[in-house]
């Protein structure tokens, strides 16, 4: 695991309150990376990732979901509206928990949903609750990935599945990697970024099982081509002068991550693990 104990919660919260509107303008509905097998637009390829990782899953109707992390709503109204899913969107961000509740109207789920504006860290769900505990991109921002594990696990009823999409240091003592990775760390706000084998073992000490990790690497690296040619043609670096020094760090960072999965400093992945049943 590759830590960067500069970064504060407080700046995860901030970045996600003063960014959601330029996520969506720049990106998407979807504040995660596309998942590519042609020449499919971004939106295609994000919404293929969201609907990948459901079929790992084994996401069946009705089902109960927390989505850990839950950004815009996206992948929740998804799980809602397309599997009758019951959904409860966890995120720190008071502006995305608005966002979400305003797009699970639009999308006609708000019965089936509920978001929460809460930290992951903190808040308490009873043992049991959910049959899936979903959470893309987010662990990376969480400063005990462990402890989360096990609370998670606590939280699924036997038989229960996680299912995670992380952004991963990759399997090297190499220095310049690591550098890069704590780059990365910094500019994205993410206090710790694990190796696939941290995220096996966490898993496998909280008691979850049947530990799944495919590689999506190669087929979501595109993400990061385009945001930084976005970048590049809109002028958003000049904006987000006028914002905070933050933002700017985290434009500037665009090629620190794209230089970092092209030479495998950085891997992404997903992970599905079960608790017993
Ligand atoms: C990269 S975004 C992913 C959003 C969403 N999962 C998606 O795929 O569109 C990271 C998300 O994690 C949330 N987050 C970060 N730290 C958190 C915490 N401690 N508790 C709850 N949510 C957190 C952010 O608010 C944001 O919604």
């Amino acid at each position: 695991m590759i830590a960067c104990p500069t970064v504060r919660k407080q700046d995860i919260r901030s970045h996600y309150n003063l960014s959601t509107l330029f996520y969506r303008l720049l990106w998407g509905r979807h504040i995660h990376h596309g998942l590519w097998s042609g020449d499919e637009s971004p939106r295609v390829a994000q919404q293929q990732l969201t609907e990948t990782l459901a079929r790992q899953a084994n996401i069946q109707r009705c089902e109960q979901v927390l989505d850990v992390g839950c950004g815009m709503g996206s992948s929740s109204i998804y799980l809602a509206a397309q599997l009758d899913c019951q959904v409860t969107g966890i995120t720190i961000s008071g502006v995305q928990r608005n966002w979400a509740q305003c797009a699970a109207r639009w999308h006609n789920v708000a019965k089936q949903s509920q978001f929460l504006c809460a930290d992951a860290e903190q808040i308490a769900f009873a043992a049991n609750s959910f049959d899936v505990v979903w959470s893309i991109e987010c662990t990376e921002h969480l400063f005990d990935k462990p402890r989360f594990f096990r609370r998670a696990t606590r939280w699924l009823r036997p038989g229960g599945r996680v299912a995670i999409c992380a952004w991963l240091a990759g399997n090297t003592a190499d220095c310049e990697a690591m550098l890069r990775v704590h780059r990365v760390c910094e500019g994205f706000f993410c206090p710790s970024l694990g190796t696939a084998d941290d995220y096996r073992q966490w898993c496998e000490k909280a008691g979850l099982t049947s530990v799944r990790f495919h590689d999506w690497t190669a087929d979501v690296t595109r993400t990061w081509e385009i945001c930084l040619d976005r970048v590049r043609r809109s002028g958003v670096r000049w904006l987000a002068r006028a914002v905070d020094r933050n933002s700017v760090l985290f434009l500037d960072r665009f090629e620190a991550i794209l230089e970092a999965y092209r030479t495998g400093a950085m891997q992404y992945g997903c992970f599905i693990a079960e608790r017993h049943a």
